[in-house]
């Protein structure tokens, strides 16, 4: 198959004709590896198609066993992951709360998730500014032992959150954060919709470390 790339290695031209298996995509969806950075960081990148495996229940157990080691402020732990597994009443919820968008394609995805904290630390029930924050480091910690074990995951924040936190009976003091969609990554065709299809073959696009690391406020840092 002729593929047209640009510099990464990402198609430039994709056609409505135009068949890819999801290896081929995979190949093009992976940031350019740096030598001494574990590989997992440039192999994750979030998928919309899902092919029809379920994930095995000792696959699920370990992405939410790497979460689990995460660090958080003062060890508190604040996350709790509430996962739905297809045609399960709480992946069926999960799915309904969605925005119209993510409910093209999240809908296929065989395992469903969502990440919410606790505000309040235990020990004296003060406020943890940190909440959402550590979610996101066991959430980043789930995708890529997901990543490792040859899953996708998409993190989603387009979703109605107080039907989610009614339907899903979350108590007020937690947060909410992503519906993470989880499952083997499909063939961009089977989304079915060439907009979906462009999105999934799309470029992945990074700010460069210069803009990002300083060493005085707005001073590029010297990295080597
Ligand atoms: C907190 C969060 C919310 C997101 N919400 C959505 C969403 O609602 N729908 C969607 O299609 N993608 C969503 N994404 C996926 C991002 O668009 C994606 O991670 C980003 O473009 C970088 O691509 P990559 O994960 O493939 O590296 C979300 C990602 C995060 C981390």
């Amino acid at each position: 198959m002729q593929i047209e790339s640009n510099r990464c290695g990402s198609i430039l031209h994709w056609s409505w004709t135009m068949t890819l298996s999801a290896v081929e995509v995979t190949n093009l969806k992976q940031a350019p590896a740096v030598e001494g950075v574990l590989p997992v960081f440039h192999k994750r990148w979030s998928a919309r198609a899902f092919d029809d495996r379920d994930v095995n229940a000792p696959d699920l157990r370990k992405v939410f066993e790497a979460a689990r080691w995460a660090a958080s402020a003062n060890n508190e732990q604040p996350w709790r992951f509430l996962v739905g597994t297809r045609n399960s009443t709480i992946h069926e919820k999960l799915f309904e709360c969605l925005v119209g968008f993510n409910k093209t394609w999240a809908g296929s995805a065989p395992v469903l998730i969502l990440g919410v904290a606790s505000n309040r630390f235990t020990h004296n029930g003060a406020a943890n500014s940190y909440a959402m924050y550590d979610l996101g480091a066991a959430s980043s910690y789930l995708t890529l032992q997901a990543s490792a074990l040859g899953l996708t995951t998409h993190q989603m924040a387009g979703y109605d959150h107080e039907a989610a936190r009614r339907d899903l009976e979350i108590p007020e003091d937690y947060v909410l954060g992503s519906i993470i969609a989880m499952g083997f990554q499909g063939e961009p065709q089977t989304l079915g919709n060439e907009q979906l299809i462009e999105r999934e073959l799309a470029p992945r696009a990074r700010k460069p470390l210069r803009e990002l690391v300083f060493s005085a406020w707005g001073k590029t840092a010297m990295l080597g």
